[in-house]
This record gives structure tokens, C-alpha cells and sequence, in this order.
């Protein structure tokens, strides 16, 4: 009897969602993820998690392993030039280090300082009690409220890590974000970060004068962003900050190993659509040394953005009706990594001995050529470290919407050894009108990056990959009440 009922139930499900593609409930053989960034090979180590050990597990990439991580180097030691900076409060990007055993580097002190283009106008000191003060006696409650309000949104944005151990998974990235905040968080996403922090009675010089340099360092962009893509980079703003001793990207070959991924170095040029009776699979063309070469899988994850300015160089063949070109671009940030003499005399110092500041970010202020520059610490730190002081050569990291012209670099620095210039194409060019990109393409096809439309961060992609990971297992296995639930506050509070 408890056969036919089961049989019963498979077959209200297949009514309710007939265009699952396996009938039998076979687990799939191969798995392919395009990309291997800490989006790609996270979700690799996830779907390693949920399918078991007998599945195969292929993961594209056309350039390094490490994606937006990585690093270059300077006089025989290495750098990030792309995602730096980990939340102490980032959970999986900390279990992933800790499963891996790879170290944490804590962040070196130094202050930080915000320039107008003329002058310092904010000044980080030594002592915490008097930046508070001069905050409160400059802003106001501005910084009170604005701290409250980034912390509300944190503790909820938590939320996500029960519901994932708790097995559920999301179809959109508006379903997700719902769930942990309700309309007001899809609301976040729509309304621009400056008309949001003003209804919260955050004056407008806090803004200009803090809020807007820290949007021009983390996103490279003004205080028009999108409200939760700004609180995402806020809490970033805050203390407990850290990265991975050896380099970010460490991160990313250290879970292709753990989720025993076959790692094929090739760029994927078509997914296709391939059906044979009610079986669906996509089959991925690719060259290998410099052959063509094509495989099908069971279940796709790209984990790459598909925005028409990031020419990822896949096209889609077979889908009815045809997928449709992903909206949005991405947003140009060059860092270079400057090995030299700052030129302290440009920020109203001549005397470098008495410059005492070691970051420098910028208002939004015409015509000011850079977002950001930093004295930087290399990925590997020994005991007897110690920054560079402003009179010494030193490596720089500096943050600017074009590469830097001969005549800024020699504004900037008063010397340098040597420049490396890494041209991103870093993270969404964000505007507040777009929508969220989709997460499922195709019953078995689903994409990981409409998620940085949210907010773009290594944790965030680390999301989306439990995410998917469990989207992929439970559509796949039909378990249609581990989506999209409504109430999970509730739910996890009384389940066990
Ligand atoms: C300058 C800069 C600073 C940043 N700072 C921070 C920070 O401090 N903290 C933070 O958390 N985040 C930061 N970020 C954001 C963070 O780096 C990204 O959100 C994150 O690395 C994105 O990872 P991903 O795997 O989703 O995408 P990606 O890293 O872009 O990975 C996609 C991969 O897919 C590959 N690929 C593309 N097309 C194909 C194809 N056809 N076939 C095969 N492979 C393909 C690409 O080569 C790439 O390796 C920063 C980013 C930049 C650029
Ligand atoms: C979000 O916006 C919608 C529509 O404008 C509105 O009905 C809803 O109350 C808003 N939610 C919150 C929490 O502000
Ligand atoms: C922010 O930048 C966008 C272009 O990226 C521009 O359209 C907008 O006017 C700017 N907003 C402010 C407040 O400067
Ligand atoms: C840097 O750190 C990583 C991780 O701890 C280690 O594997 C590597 O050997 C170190 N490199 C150097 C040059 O010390
Ligand atoms: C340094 O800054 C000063 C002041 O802005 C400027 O006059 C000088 O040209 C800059 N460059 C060098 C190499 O000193």
C-alpha cells in the first residue's frame, strides 16, 4: 500500500510540474559548472555535498582559477587586485577556510583618511574614543542611526545561513530576499541607497562626507546605488575584517580539490539543449587543445556573469522559447599596484615623515581621477611585519574608473619602481531601475550570478552557491516543499 501512495505522490508531482526531466528518480551522472571564481567552486563543493560521491563533477574556466580573486606581484611578493576584504560575520567564507585549513591574515593597522581633492576633510586618529566623538560632534545622530540600521539588516541577512542548514532553498533571488527581510529588503533593492539614509534621518554631509567614499572604494560607484547593495558594503565598513594568508583565491582551488571537481581548462562556448523523448540534457561544446570538444550533462550551473559587457562568450542554442540576453552591465574598476614614493605633498603634507595615514578614500568630487588609494600588505605576512612608512617606498593599491594617465600616476607618487594594472570588469554597474536576474534558466540550467545584483561580495556568491546547490538537489529529487517556503522563521524555530 505505502508503494502505491508513493507512486501516487510522484505522480501528483509530475502533473503539478510536468517538465521535470528525469522520470525515474535516477540521481544524475554529470554535473557541469561553468566558472571556477568562489561562485563556481563553491557550488562544485556544495552539489559535492548533496549528490553524494558517485556523481561526476566537471568545472569550466577560461582564464584562472580565482575568478575575481586573485593577485599579482611585486618584487617577489603577492598582492590582491581584486576581492580583498572578508566580514568576520561572512560564515562561509570562514567554514571554507577552516575546513580547508588555510590561515586567516588579520588586517594590519592603520588609519584612514577621506580627501576632497584639496584636503583631508575626515582624519582617522589613534584613539577610538575621540573619532567617536568627533563623528558624533560632526554628523551628529547621523552615525547612530546609520550604525542601528546597518546592524537590523545584518542580523536579518543572517537569517539566510539557518534556512540553508536547515535544507531550504530559494528559485529567485526575490524569493530569497524576501524571506530574510520581507518587502522591505526587495524594496532595498529598488530604491537608491541616499533617498533611503535621508528618510532615516542620516544628514547629507554624513553622506557626501563618509557614505559616498565608501560606496567610490568597495563599488567604485556614487550614493545612487541601490540601498542593499550599500548596506552589504556598510557592514563591510566595520571592524573584524580579514583575508586568507597565501591569497583569497586560495580559497577556490582549495574547494575544486575538496568537492574532487575534474578541472578542464577550457573556455565553454555553447550549451545546447538535447532532448530525447522526455529526457532532457545540455550538452557544453568546448576546445581542448585547440580541438572541439562536446559533453552532456544532467544538471548545468554557469557561474559567470552573462551581462553583454563581460563577453563570457556562451551562447545558448535550442531553448524554446530562446533564453533572453541578461539586462545590465558591468561596471569598469582598474586597480594598480604601485610600487613607490607616495607623494605626500599632493595631500598637503611635504614632510612625509608626518603623514600619518595609510588608506585614502575620496568624496565625489568632478574631475578627482582616483576612487581610492591604500598602502597594501602582502597575502603572506610574517611575524616581524610592518608597514612601509610614507617616507619609504612602499606598494600601493589604487582604485580608479580608467587606468591611471602617466600624469596622475606622477601626481599620485613622487617615484615609482614599477605599475601593474588589472582592468576590471569588477561588479554590476548598478541603477536602480533593473530588475533581479533570474537563478533557474531551464528546469535543470541555473545561473549564480543574478545574485550580485543583490550585492556583489565573495559571501554573496558563497550564497548563491548553497543556493543552488540545494535548489539543484531538491528539483532534481522533487522535493517541491524545500522551495520557496513562506513562514521559515517559524518553520526553523519548530522543526528539529
Ligand atoms: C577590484 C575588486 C575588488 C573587490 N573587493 C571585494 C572585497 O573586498 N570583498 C568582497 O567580498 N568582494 C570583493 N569584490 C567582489 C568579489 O571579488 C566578487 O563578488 C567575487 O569574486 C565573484 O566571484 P564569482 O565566482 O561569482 O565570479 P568570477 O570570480 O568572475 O568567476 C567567474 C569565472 O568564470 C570564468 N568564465 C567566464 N566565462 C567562461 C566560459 N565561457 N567558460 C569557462 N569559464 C568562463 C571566468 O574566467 C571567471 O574565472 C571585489 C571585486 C573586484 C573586481
Ligand atoms: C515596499 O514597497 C511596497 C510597494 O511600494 C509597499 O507596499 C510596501 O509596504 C513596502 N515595504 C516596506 C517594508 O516598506
Ligand atoms: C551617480 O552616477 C550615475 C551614473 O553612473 C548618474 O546618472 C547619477 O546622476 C549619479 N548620482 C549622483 C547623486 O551623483
Ligand atoms: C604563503 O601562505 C600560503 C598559505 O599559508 C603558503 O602555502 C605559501 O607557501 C606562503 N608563501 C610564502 C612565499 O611564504
Ligand atoms: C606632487 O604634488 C605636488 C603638489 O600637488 C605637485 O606640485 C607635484 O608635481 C607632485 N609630483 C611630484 C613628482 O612631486
Amino acid at each position: 500500500m505505502n508503494q502505491y501512495l508513493f507512486v501516487l505522490l510522484s505522480f501528483v508531482h509530475v502533473l503539478a510540474d510536468p517538465d521535470f526531466a528525469k522520470l525515474d528518480g535516477a540521481p544524475p551522472s554529470k554535473i557541469a559548472v561553468v566558472g571556477a571564481g568562489i561562485g563556481g567552486t563553491a557550488t562544485a563543493h556544495f552539489l559535492r555535498q548533496h549528490f553524494g560521491p558517485e556523481v561526476r563533477i566537471d568545472v569550466f574556466e577560461r582564464g584562472s582559477v580565482g575568478g575575481r580573486l586573485a593577485t599579482v606581484t611585486v618584487n617577489h611578493q603577492d598582492y590582491e587586485s581584486g576581492g580583498s576584504i572578508i566580514h568576520s560575520l561572512n560564515l562561509h567564507m570562514q567554514d571554507f577556510v577552516q575546513q580547508l585549513g588555510l590561515k586567516y591574515r588579520k588586517s594590519v593597522a592603520g588609519k584612514t583618511a577621506v580627501f576632497n581633492g584639496d584636503e583631508f576633510i575626515l582624519e582617522e586618529t589613534d584613539w577610538y574614543l575621540l573619532d567617536l566623538f568627533r563623528l558624533w560632534w560632526r554628523y551628529g545622530i547621523s552615525f547612530i542611526r546609520l550604525q542601528m540600521w546597518v546592524e537590523e539588516i545584518m542580523e536579518k541577512f543572517m537569517r539566510i545561513y539557518k534556512y540553508q542548514a536547515h535544507g531550504y532553498a530559494f528559485s529567485s533571488v526575490e524569493e530569497l530576499l524576501h524571506s530574510l527581510g520581507g518587502s522591505g529588503f526587495i524594496n532595498m533593492t529598488r530604491r537608491s541607497l541616499s533617498e533611503s539614509l535621508l528618510e532615516l534621518g542620516v544628514s547629507q554631509r554624513f553622506i557626501d562626507e563618509v557614505i559616498a567614499p565608501i560606496m567610490r572604494v568597495n563599488y567604485g560607484q556614487n550614493i545612487s546605488i541601490p540601498a542593499f547593495v550599500g548596506a552589504v558594503s556598510l557592514a563591510g565598513a566595520q571592524a573584524n575584517l580579514w583575508a586568507v594568508e597565501g591569497g583569497n583565491k586560495l580559497v577556490c582551488s582549495g574547494l575544486l580539490k575538496l568537492a574532487k571537481a575534474n578541472l578542464i581548462r577550457s573556455p565553454v562556448a555553447t550549451i545546447t539543449l538535447r532532448s530525447t523523448g522526455d529526457y532532457q540534457q545540455y550538452e557544453l561544446t568546448y576546445d581542448s587543445q585547440n580541438e572541439k570538444s562536446s559533453e552532456l550533462y544532467d544538471i548545468v550551473v554557469v557561474a559567470t556573469p552573462l551581462q553583454q559587457n563581460i563577453n563570457s562568450g556562451i551562447s545558448f542554442q535550442g531553448f524554446e522559447p530562446q533564453l533572453s540576453e541578461i539586462a545590465g552591465s558591468y561596471h569598469q574598476t582598474v586597480a594598480s599596484i604601485i610600487h613607490g614614493y607616495l607623494n605626500c605633498s599632493y595631500f598637503g603634507f611635504p614632510d612625509p615623515k608626518l603623514f600619518p595615514f595609510s588608506s585614502i578614500l575620496t568624496t565625489d568630487t568632478p574631475g578627482l581621477f582616483f576612487n581610492s588609494a591604500a598602502s597594501v600588505c602582502p597575502v603572506n605576512i610574517t611575524s616581524g611585519f610592518r608597514r612601509k612608512q610614507p617616507q619609504e617606498a612602499g606598494v600601493y593599491k589604487v582604485f580608479s574608473p580608467k587606468p591611471l594617465e602617466k600624469s596622475e600616476l606622477k601626481t599620485l607618487f613622487k617615484s615609482y619602481y614599477s605599475v601593474q594594472v588589472t582592468d576590471w570588469l569588477a561588479y554590476p554597474h548598478y541603477g536602480s531601475s533593473q530588475g533581479l536576474p533570474p537563478v533557474v534558466l531551464h528546469e535543470n540550467l541555473y545561473f549564480l550570478n543574478g545574485m550580485e545584483w543583490a550585492g556583489s561580495a565573495m559571501e554573496m556568491s558563497s550564497v548563491a552557491a548553497k543556493n543552488i546547490a540545494l535548489l539543484a538537489y531538491h528539483r532534481w529529487n522533487r522535493q517541491l516543499e524545500m522551495i520557496d517556503q513562506k513562514e521559515l522563521m517559524h518553520k526553523v524555530k519548530t522543526e528539529l
